[in-house]
């Protein structure tokens, strides 16, 4: 686990040059995105970099890490909607070059096998970037996960609910009960991960991470298993390391 602390700025950039490098390389790469507020300096940097036509997602394909269960495509906080706002509507993705696990189908468990399956037929991921919550999630993977899991229905915790409540007009009983995760075992396929994390309240979560014991009880402590992830911090998420 490589980790790099530096000022948001320098985190953006420092996350999107992974992700130019890859694209420069492999321009048809697979990459795992995430939502959340942690991601989003390296997704500025990257829109950025895309309108000086330095780095080009056209042939590049891209997999979401999670969904709320219920909420009706084109909802505001559905990560498919989020994810678009936030990132792929700035940037040259072709039309249908990246999905998300369905959290409106009739059959959860059906539509989690598929997205394993699609993952799989793309060839997997090459990078996965990740946030990380105040309980150490990845991903909705919630404290108890198995690590070797695969993408499936998850119930949210009362932390997580509330601390994603901002997003629902700060009315946590708006907050889904329920989520569709990749597990903690496809995260780990991934061939490159990069973490981001910011801010006081993720310090203990990364100190756990990086230094703690691997238990399922703080999820991203698995990471400490994966031979190439890049850790990315500001001064206050690495004030516990
Ligand atoms: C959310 C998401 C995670 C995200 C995390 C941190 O619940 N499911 O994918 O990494 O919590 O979010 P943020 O970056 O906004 O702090």
């Amino acid at each position: 686990m490589e980790i790099i602390i530096g000022s948001e700025e320098a985190i953006g950039e420092r996350g999107a040059d992974l992700f130019s490098a890859l694209l420069t390389a492999r321009p048809d790469a697979v990459l795992g995105l995430a939502t959340g507020s942690s991601p989003l300096r390296i997704y500025d940097a990257l829109a950025a970099r895309v309108r000086a036509g330095e780095v080009s997602f056209a042939q590049a394909r891209a997999f979401t890490l999670d969904e709320y269960v219920g909420l009706p495509a084109g909802h505001p906080c559905s990560y498919r909607r989020v994810i678009e706002d936030d990132f792929t509507s700035h940037v040259d993705f072709a039309p249908g070059a990246v999905q998300g696990p369905d959290g409106t189908a009739a059959d959860l468990a059906a539509a989690c096998a598929a997205y394993e399956a699609a993952i799989a037929a793309a060839g997997g991921i090459d990078l996965q970037i990740l946030g990380i919550g105040t309980d150490g999630h990845i991903g909705f993977n919630e404290p108890g996960s198995s690590l070797g899991s695969r993408t499936r229905v998850k119930t949210l915790t009362a932390q997580t609910r509330r601390d994603n409540a901002r997003f629902f007009g700060d009315d946590v009983d708006a907050v889904p009960r329920h989520c569709l995760t990749q597990g903690i075992g496809t995260i780990l396929s991934a061939r490159q991960i990069v973490l981001v994390a910011t801010g006081q309240a993720k310090a203990e979560a990364v100190a756990q991470m990086a230094e703690g014991p691997v238990s399922a009880l703080w999820p991203a402590t698995a990471l400490q298993h994966h031979p190439r992830v890049t850790v990315l911090l500001d001064e206050a998420a690495a004030s516990r390391l």
